[in-house]
């Protein structure tokens, strides 16, 4: 029988790489706070209709992408692709608006979307999830992009591209919409089928095509920013000069338009030129008319999410940090196999582990010198031994790998002398 293997596109994350991950998730959890955001936890599946009118039924996240079920009730449920429709269901399902806003909320968890997979692009992958709803103020969005770029610089990225654009607003959308379609009507005919299929759907996705005879095809065709109305004019003029005022460099990209249809003004992302054909670690904006899209009233948001997996691929090509790997301190050895000696060592291993020191043993009955091998394998700072003679004398040795000198201390207090030279490193 074939043994079953992972399905297509997930990925796990095994010892050698979940420390990372870890570290890349505390640091997020850091930023957060001192940002004032405060975490979430909100349920993987949802609804189908929340992403259907969410997100827009004519994205391709909504039309191909969607893990969608019906469970043993009979309703249309969807695994998560992504979390700002469910964070702003659950603003309006508990009632934030009562509450002082911006309501800041942040998350990390894994999405799923049925994609093509290939290097940072996954069937199910992490995002890390920050949103600020309730109010329009343009100083947020500039809070939201700051807490994106503050993020990348305490992770040690380097090289990012941030993308900016604004996207208008209902009210100035048809006028810029209408603009388009007349310059794509005689070029119709020499777009992808993909984009002959936006043209009356959605053609402002069009701009967005990878294909690069779309993308000459557009290069002059009329940007949503020279049809924006005053107020969205004015929305991204304050926020260009925050980014100014902050000193954080972007580039405006008039043919940034995002595969989300609840954007409205603001949407940017980050590039990374690591990444490959995926370089968007980071992408974001405003979405005034998402709550009122599920049911809500007028509750405006703005946020980004960032996949983790491309945090860290970016990350290891970059040669970051990912700060100290948690790595076993002391080794305890049973220079005798039989019971007795072990339990010594298996006495000493739980107080050392009490002290919150972090220790191991061997299980599979290793031979000393075997003992001492593997401790040097996992390069551990310190081995404590103990055999019949040392039993025999109520003592432990201790051994600084580090130097190679050995010392002696009696068995009732050797965890504690070892705390203290693990704490102070008095050796
Ligand atoms: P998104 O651009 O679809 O936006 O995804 C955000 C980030 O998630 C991407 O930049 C990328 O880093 C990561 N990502 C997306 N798809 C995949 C995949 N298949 N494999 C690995 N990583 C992936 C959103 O999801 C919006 N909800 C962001 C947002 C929040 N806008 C406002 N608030």
């Amino acid at each position: 029988m074939e043994a079953i293997r992972a399905p297509r596109g997930t990925k796990d994350i095994m010892p050698e790489e979940s420390w990372k991950w870890a570290y890349v998730l505390k640091v997020c959890r850091d930023v957060a706070d001192d940002f004032g955001y405060r975490e979430v936890q909100l349920p993987i599946f949802e609804h189908t209709e929340l992403f259907c009118r969410g997100i827009g039924d004519t994205t391709d996240v909504v039309e191909k992408e969607m893990y969608t079920f019906t469970d043993r009730g009979g309703r249309s449920i969807t695994l998560r692709p992504e979390l700002t429709a469910s964070m702003v269901r659950a603003y309006l399902e508990h009632d934030l608006r009562n509450q002082t806003q911006p309501v800041k909320l942040w998350s990390a968890g894994p999405m799923f979307r049925y994609e093509r997979p290939q290097k940072g692009r996954y069937r199910q992958f992490w995002q890390v999830d920050v949103e600020a709803l309730g109010v329009q103020d343009p100083l947020v969005d500039l809070e939201v992009i700051g807490l994106s770029l503050e993020l990348y610089r305490r992770l040690g990225l380097s090289n990012l591209e941030v993308v900016l654009n604004s996207v208008g607003c209902p009210k100035c959308r048809p006028e810029h919409r209408k603009a388009l379609t007349d310059y794509l009507m005689p070029r119709l005919e020499q777009l992808c089928e993909t984009c002959q299929g936006r043209f009356s759907r959605n053609p402002l996705r069009i701009l967005d095509c990878k294909n690069p005879s779309c993308k000459e095809l557009t290069e002059e065709a009329p940007a949503m920013t020279d049809h924006l109305c005053d107020e969205c004019r004015e929305h991204f003029d304050a926020l260009l000069r925050g980014l100014d005022a902050v000193g954080a460099k972007v580039s405006l990209d008039k043919r940034l338009v995002r595969g989300l249809d609840y954007y409205t003004k603001t949407a940017y992302e980050i590039l990374s030129g690591d990444l490959g054909a995926q370089n968007a670690v980071c992408g974001g904006g405003r979405y005034d008319h998402l709550a009122e899209a599920i049911g809500g009233p007028f509750v405006p948001g703005v946020g980004f999410a960032s996949g983790i997996e491309r945090i860290v691929i970016t990350m290891e090509s970059q040669g970051c940090s990912f700060g100290e790997a948690p790595n076993c301190q002391v080794f305890l050895v049973s220079a005798d196999q039989d019971l007795e000696v072990r339990l010594a060592v298996a006495g000493v291993l739980k107080e050392l582990r009490s002290l919150g020191v972090r220790a191991d043993m061997d299980y599979s009955g290793k031979s000393f010198k075997a003992q001492m091998k593997l401790a040097s394998q996992k390069d551990v700072p310190w081995v404590c031994i103990i055999g019949r003679s040392e039993l025999e004398k109520s003592v432990a040795a201790i051994k600084d790998m580090g130097r190679g000198n050995q010392e002696e201390a009696p068995l009732s207090t050797v965890a504690e002398v070892i705390f203290r030279k693990i704490a102070g490193e008095v050796r």
